[in-house]
């Protein structure tokens, strides 16, 4: 069958499947605390961070202008010129006087004496987005010619062009680039402002670095996003990328040194994803971020080859010392002496103290003989240097088959710590192969499942998804000896902005939610045991037109610092389940639960901007239970029970 027909089949299977198709057998839940299972690692899940779907630059990264420093590929994206009638000026981009080599690019007005003004005006994405009672900074470095004369204009306007705020700059500019900033309080809520530069007098003007923040931030970063993934409260910080660190060719990878240092020095870059990044969160941020959620960073390098899948660039052998070094410098940038060259950088950025990063992962989603090359000259020269830090090898994009087979082998054979595996799979193949680290060969590399998402019909983020990715998990959790770290991707998406759809959160200008899928992860990890109790449940096995699923996806573990017994289920299917859960004596159930559920009336059902909690965890209390009870689990549900469980 085509996958387009087992997909359809599949969706018309969990709305409509038959009763006599599934045998709700009334199942026995066995728990044996006798022989506790592997620990869990206590920092599985974790996000994976890549500016994907503007997830940073008009995300993140609280800069409300677009292209605030003319260095688009198309150096007046997001910039509109406005002559009054009679004006006489020119404009253009120059690169002749620079603000400094890294930021070439600026713009340059050419004004006749006295003929009129000129607007220059920017509306961000999609809109300014302007708060009552918040305060705002606008920026810009300029400079003019010695016989400029004349005033700039910075005005907050709403989308109709009605003034919000106004000031006015000095009336005249030096010929240095010099740095100008206005605070302003706005008084009115504006969800799709503008800024207007109003530019009037005689001679040559030129801006650069044209910036509006607001005041609330978090070293750059919208508050409202990162309150998201502070919620979250993730393990780690897989950042940058993707892709993204590959670069459509070695011109645009990832370079970290790019990205540190005041963000008018910071080289600006073509993404791969097809716009531009500022890096105004570069590799400095991220580990602010990683250290403010408590999250191990996970910082991802070039392995000295663009992405494969866009036909690779490969940097010749004997000139791997480009990514050789980048990679040794920013160990020592993020862990090293405060004397130290690159130390001392991270000590001019206010952070003497080192971030101790402890694992580095080399390339992503590369494969194959060029891969195999490049792999160990990076990993041999750091663990010469620096023996302590773990390395994490890139798996191929697939996730079985010949390539994903040879990439383990190689990986077997050659002593790798961690392979790094992504997963983006429809459903019906994820519910048929959550035990697919059961069978792991215990003794080889450790998994990082970098990258994973259900993918449902129209790649949307329904609760079907987000039921099959909490079947996955259930399985990532038992077998966590292995997996130790686990992130769904891509993590964020603006709408109208991207380029990847199903996505954990959404955001727009002002407003957030998060998916179904991130519900499954904030549960799964807010409810994350301490040891997995061995379970097993009778009559498992569910085959359903001639394909092998679960009845139901099960895992249970203890958490010792609360004293709970915790048992995951995700029911899947389209009818209730009843279950007799039988716990080994070994503990004492004390009676009392919690139960946390999550369910909606259709598996099709999403969150929207307009209806954020339609899909949503509920939690309720139970009493009276003991080592035996019987409990329902609803269809088309995860349920996560929290047993007062003592003895273990
Ligand atoms: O998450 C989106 C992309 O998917 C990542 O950049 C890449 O690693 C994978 O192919």
């Amino acid at each position: 069958m085509k996958k387009a027909a087992i997909l359809l089949t599949f969706v018309l299977m969990m709305i409509f499947i038959p009763e006599t198709l599934v045998v709700n057998a009334g199942h026995v839940l066995t728990i044996d605390p006798s022989n506790p299972g592997p620990e869990i690692s206590p920092f599985l899940y974790g996000v994976f961070f890549e500016d994907i779907n503007h997830a940073v630059d008009g995300g993140l990264y609280a800069e409300l202008i677009r292209n605030r420093s003319f260095e688009h590929k198309d150096p007046l994206e997001g910039w509109f010129a406005d002559f009054e009638t009679g004006c006489q000026a020119t404009f253009s981009i120059d690169s002749e006087l620079p603000l400094n080599e890294n930021n070439p690019h600026y713009l340059s007005f050419a004004i006749a004496s006295d003929s009129g003004s000129v607007s220059l005006s920017n509306n961000g994405y999609d809109g300014i987005p302007m708060m009552e009672g918040k305060r705002y900074v606008f920026s810009a470095f300029i400079r003019g010619n010695s016989e400029y004369s004349g005033e700039i204009t910075v005005l907050l306007t709403d989308a109709k062009g009605n003034t919000i705020v106004e000031a006015s700059l000095a009336s005249a500019f030096g010929a240095e680039w010099e740095k100008y900033s206005v605070e302003f309080e706005i008084t009115e809520d504006c969800d799709n402002g503008r800024l207007l530069l109003t530019l009037r007098g005689a001679g040559e003007v030129c801006l650069d670095m044209i910036s509006l923040f607001p005041e609330e931030n978090w070293n750059g970063m919208r508050i409202d996003l990162l309150k998201m993934l502070e919620e979250l409260r993730p393990g780690f910080v897989r950042f940058p990328g993707g892709c993204l660190v590959e670069g459509d060719s070695l011109e645009n990878a990832y370079r970290w040194k790019d990205t540190i240092g005041p963000v008018e020095e910071r080289k600006a870059n073509y993404n791969l994803w097809g716009y531009h990044q500022s890096y105004g969160i570069g590799f400095f941020e991220y580990l602010l971020l990683s250290e403010h959620l408590e999250a191990e960073p996970i910082p991802i390098f070039n392995s000295g080859m663009s992405c494969q899948v866009r036909g690779a660039e490969y940097c010749p052998i004997n000139e791997m010392d480009e990514w050789i070094e980048s990679l040794l410098d920013f160990i020592e940038f993020a862990n090293g002496p405060q004397n130290s060259f690159w130390g001392s950088k991270r000590v001019e950025l206010g952070h003497p103290e080192p971030f101790n990063v402890k694992y580095i992962g080399i390339g992503n989603e590369n494969w194959g003989t060029e891969y195999h090359d490049r792999f160990p000259m990076l990993r041999d020269a750091i663990k010469a240097k620096y023996p302590e830090i773990i390395i994490v090898f890139s798996g191929p994009p697939s996730y079985e088959g010949a390539s994903f087979n040879r990439a383990w082998r190689w990986a077997r054979e050659n002593g790798v710590e961690i392979l790094d595996e992504h997963m983006y799979a429809v459903p019906e193949w994820i519910l048929r192969n959550t035990d697919r680290y059961d069978k792991y060969d215990r003794s080889g590399p450790k998994v990082m499942l970098g990258e994973y998402a259900a993918h449902a019909a129209g790649t949307r983020n329904t609760l079907q998804a987000a039921m099959a990715e909490a079947a996955l998990m259930t399985g990532l959790e038992r077998n966590s000896d292995i997996v130790i770290m686990a992130a769904y991707a891509p993590l964020f998406n603006r709408p109208g902005w991207s380029q990847w759809t199903p996505d954990l959160i959404w955001f727009d200008n002002t407003r957030v939610y998060g998916t179904p899928s991130y519900h499954v992860q904030k549960l799964f990890n807010e409810n994350l045991g301490d040891v997995v109790i061995p379970s097993k449940l009778t009559d498992e096995n569910l085959e359903v037109i001639g394909y092998w699923f679960k009845s139901l996806y099960h895992v249970c573990e203890y958490d010792r610092e609360t004293e709970n017994l915790i048992i995951k289920i995700v029911n899947p299917w389209p009818e209730e389940k009843e279950v007799r859960v039988e716990i080994g004596e070994q503990i004492e159930i004390k009676g009392q639960a919690e139960v946390i559920m999550m369910t909606s009336d259709s598996i099709f059902d999403e969150n929207t901007f307009q209806n954020p909690d339609k899909v949503l965890p509920e939690k309720y209390d139970l009493s009276g239970l003991s080592n035996e009870f019987t409990f329902t689990f609803a269809e088309n549900s995860i349920t996560i029970l929290r047993l007062n469980a003592v003895g273990l």
